[in-house]
């Protein structure tokens, strides 16, 4: 068997012949676009392991039955940290590109247009993965407006099938062991609701109402005709995790629901510091991709949060020490041992 080389199995051929300043081409020395160039290829290929991450975990999601016990929802959570990771490391990478000031960037800038990061058909079909739908985006058609039709294509599929928030409502739609909504005195969401209204301000009295509408209305349909993709009883189940996360069958779906929130949150700090680094690198001009800069990437971040139905949930805990005692039943069966 001919053993494998290093060089061979890394492609290394290609990785390292895939740079071709535009200034060099032009016979204009500009020494920073170099690092331009590798910083964003750098992207896109951790872009590409992203894909790689999310695409294992909606197959592993998209299951009829994934049991919260199970090696499966392990490797769920364990790759959705390793995203949360990387994403990280995404947002740290700017470091590298804010050392070229914006004299550098002028060098070549001109040379490069209308390329722009805007054209990255990885990233927003990675968007679209994780939930982002057409409705939901800033200027809705202009964010294709400047893709190639191949590209437009796979985004247009990732937005067509179930995105990883989609299956993670229906994930905890099938949740068992979530007390039922019940016209019962007594009954657990009657309790819970009466504590969280008496744990409300004045100004706050508004959000009595939201909790009717968010956990106790109909069960599989979502309000705000049809904006919300989380469904109340998804809510009720996600409030519960969050609620009761203590107990073992719980740990994991909480640390599931915690990922997506990481996960926004480190896309959006990363779309803060791209856009303060634009604004840095060129001012109030508009983007090589013909954008107005700054303002288009201002208006996106504030838009595009994928998980915030989860964030918003965190406005309806109240203190542990309040929480509805559970039943002793219920304690055993949220522990390990199954009877
Ligand atoms: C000197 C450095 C950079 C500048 C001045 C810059 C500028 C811009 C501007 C102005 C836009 C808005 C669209 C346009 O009109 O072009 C944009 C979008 C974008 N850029 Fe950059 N960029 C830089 C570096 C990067 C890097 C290193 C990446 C990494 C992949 C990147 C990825 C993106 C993405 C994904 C978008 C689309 C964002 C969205 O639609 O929400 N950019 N960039």
């Amino acid at each position: 068997m001919s053993q494998i080389h290093y060089h061979d199995y890394l492609q290394l051929d290609k990785i390292l012949d895939a740079q071709f300043p535009e200034s060099d081409k032009q016979n204009l020395s500009a020494h920073d676009e170099m690092l331009f160039i590798i910083i964003h290829q750098a992207y896109e290929l951790w872009f590409k392991q992203l894909h790689h991450e999310v695409d294992s975990v909606a197959a592993i999601m998209n299951k009829p039955a994934l049991n919260d016990n199970s090696p499966e929802l392990q490797t769920v959570v364990h790759r959705l940290n390793r995203c949360v990771t990387m994403l990280r490391v995404l947002v740290h990478q700017i470091d590298i590109m804010e050392t070229m000031t914006p004299m550098d960037f002028l060098d070549f800038r001109d040379m490069l247009r209308p390329a722009s990061g805007f054209q990255s058909w990885q990233f927003k079909e990675l968007e679209a993965k994780l939930g982002l739908k057409f409705d939901k985006r800033h200027g809705k058609e202009y964010y294709t407006s400047q893709l190639k039709s191949e590209h437009v294509k796979l985004i247009k599929e990732a937005e067509k099938n179930k995105s990883l928030l989609e299956l993670v409502n229906t994930w905890l739609e099938r949740m068992p062991l979530v007390p039922p909504v019940s016209d019962e005195k007594n009954s657990f969401w009657e309790n819970y609701r009466i504590t969280y209204q008496s744990s409300l301000a004045d100004a706050e009295k508004e959000n009595s109402k939201a909790f009717y509408e968010l956990f106790l209305h109909n069960g599989h349909q979502t309000i705000d005709n049809g904006t919300r993709t989380i469904s109340a009883t998804a809510s009720r189940a996600a409030l519960f995790i969050m609620l009761y996360r203590g107990y073992p069958l719980l740990q994991l779906p909480f640390q599931l629901l915690n990922c997506l929130l990481e996960i926004d949150e480190q896309l959006s700090s990363w779309r803060y510091r791209h856009m303060n680094m634009v604004h840095r690198m060129i001012g109030t001009r508009i983007g090589t991709g013909g954008s107005t800069g700054k303002d288009y990437l201002k208006a996106a971040a504030d838009k595009h949060y994928i998980f915030k139905e989860f964030a918003q949930l965190n406005s309806f805990l109240i203190e542990r020490r309040k929480l509805p005692a559970l039943s002793n039943e219920m304690e055993r069966r949220l522990g390990f041992v199954h009877q």
